[in-house]
């Protein structure tokens, strides 16, 4: 049913913040770099460039029509634009996985608050580094305990709604960040490291890509751009009639991908070069020792986690609000039980994941894929942060062209912006044909492979 007074965003700024917001995350600045170092630089950032205007900017406008479309969340957008009960199936399929991402997103969401803290409470000093880090990782009360912080500031902002918490927040925060990183980078810029840095960065390797890179590159495009999940469905399905997706989808985009340009702008000229450890030791272990010694460190690296921080917060939101939509839109909840009974849920199997990094030995070591131990968390990831968001991706296409139908969806996304023919036929192009090929290829492979994308 749809609610009779929806509620829409204030502007189109508004809207266009609140979903930079959504796709500038800890995808951005932390899991991008960190990808990028592990794939041989520059030939990483090409392919993941490509990737996303080519794919990721078609597949934007998929889910933003959608939900304008429909004026709903997943579920009842799948269920209102085309009659076949089946597709109702993948909508839950996205409340699952909203749900189930912002459980550990959370965890490591957590970690950014602790470490602001501690740059402004102690400093970074021997404390910061891998041991610390570890010893940290291993306490399952202060795991659980930030994990629960970020979900309650999250639950804050949600709870007041679209207009009132998400735009709002969205619109001071976004320039914050930017401006933020903008002043970090500036800084980076000055270190001796930073042409090294920039070389390895910018300067692409033709020897280090290789199929493997693309797979990783694409997963990371879609993460990073929240796609395949029903998350910019749901914020399209808060724009009223009028407004221009095309544009707005572009600028969204854009930005995402600006600032995971400029996150590598930050960290490459710090580190100097390929980082030599991944994962969440490349930014709350490297970085932080770096810090340590930098002059003024303490103070820059207080700013670089409250800049985490923010990113992190305007995506959690984002992942909240589909699962709040769903019990609001499907089941006539109020905004507050929607949003206490997603936050005790996500809450509960966040529990396991925030667990499994130390606290208890069985939770770190659940499955073997590919030869790979996989903890609680990384299961999680690999099966709902890249198996589901790319599967979700795939559907998502042939929803739009064959279920919805081109006709429909095509008057949807240009109803209002005017575009040339030759840049409709190269959109269809672009969904017809490469979105799948490149889409299922993704899928065979890591179901195959079970490559973890993150
Ligand atoms: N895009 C976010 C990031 O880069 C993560 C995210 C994924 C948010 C899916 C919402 C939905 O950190």
């Amino acid at each position: 049913m749809q609610p009779a007074g929806r509620e829409h965003w204030k502007s189109s700024l508004g809207f266009v913040l609140a979903a930079a917001g959504s796709a500038v995350g800890l995808g951005n600045i932390w899991r991008f770099p960190t990808l990028t170092g592990q794939n041989g630089g520059g030939g990483f950032v090409l392919l993941y460039v490509s990737i996303v205007l080519l794919v990721g900017l078609p597949l934007m406008y998929v889910e933003l029509s959608m939900g304008r479309a429909a004026q709903l969340g997943p579920v009842g957008a799948f269920r209102t634009l085309a009659p076949h009960r089946a597709w109702r199936a993948l909508g839950y399929l996205f409340v699952l996985t909203g749900i189930v991402i912002l459980s550990y997103y959370g965890v490591v969401a957590g970690w950014t608050l602790k470490y602001f803290w501690m740059a402004v409470v102690d400093g970074f000093t021997k404390e910061a580094s891998g041991p610390a880090f570890g010893a940290f990782t291993k306490n399952g009360t202060l795991q659980i305990a930030f994990l629960a912080a970020f979900l309650g500031l999250t639950t804050g902002i949600v709870f007041f709604g679209v207009k009132g918490g998400i735009e709002r927040m969205s619109t001071v925060l976004m320039p914050v960040l930017f401006v933020l990183l903008l002043l970090l980078i500036v800084y980076a810029l000055t270190l001796p490291t930073a042409l090294d840095g920039l070389c390895f960065y910018l300067i692409p390797d033709p020897a280090s890509i290789s199929g493997k890179t693309f797979v990783f590159a694409a997963g990371q495009a879609f993460f990073s751009l929240s796609l395949g999940m029903g998350a910019m469905l749901t914020y399209g399905s808060y724009l009223s009639p009028g407004s221009n997706l095309m544009r707005s989808g572009l600028v969204v985009v854009l930005c995402d991908t600006a600032v995971a340009i400029m996150a590598g702008l930050l960290i490459f000229p710090v580190l100097g070069g390929a980082p030599d450890k991944s994962g969440p030791g490349l930014v709350f272990v490297v970085l932080t020792d770096l810090f340590a010694t930098l002059p003024a460190g303490r103070f820059v690296g207080a700013l670089f986690f409250l800049l985490l921080a923010i990113a992190a917060l305007t995506s959690t939101i984002s992942l909240m609000e589909v699962a709040a939509s769903y019990w609001i839109d499907e089941r006539g909840w109020s905004r507050k039980k929607a949003v206490g009974v997603t936050a005790g849920l996500v809450l509960l199997l966040g529990v396991p994941s925030a667990l499994s990094l130390g606290a208890v030995g069985g939770l770190g070591n659940v499955l073997s894929i590919g030869g790979k131990a996989l903890g609680f968390l990384d299961l999680m990831d690999f099966f709902f942060g890249n198996v589901s968001l790319t599967l979700g991706g795939f559907l998502l296409v042939l929803f739009a062209l064959l279920a919805w139908k081109r006709a429909r969806f095509e008057a949807e996304l240009y109803a209002g912006s005017g575009t040339p023919a030759v840049v409709r036929k190269g959109l269809f192009f672009l969904l017809a044909v490469l979105a799948p090929l490149c889409l299922g290829g993704i899928l065979g492979y890591m179901l195959i492979t079970g490559q973890t994308l993150g």
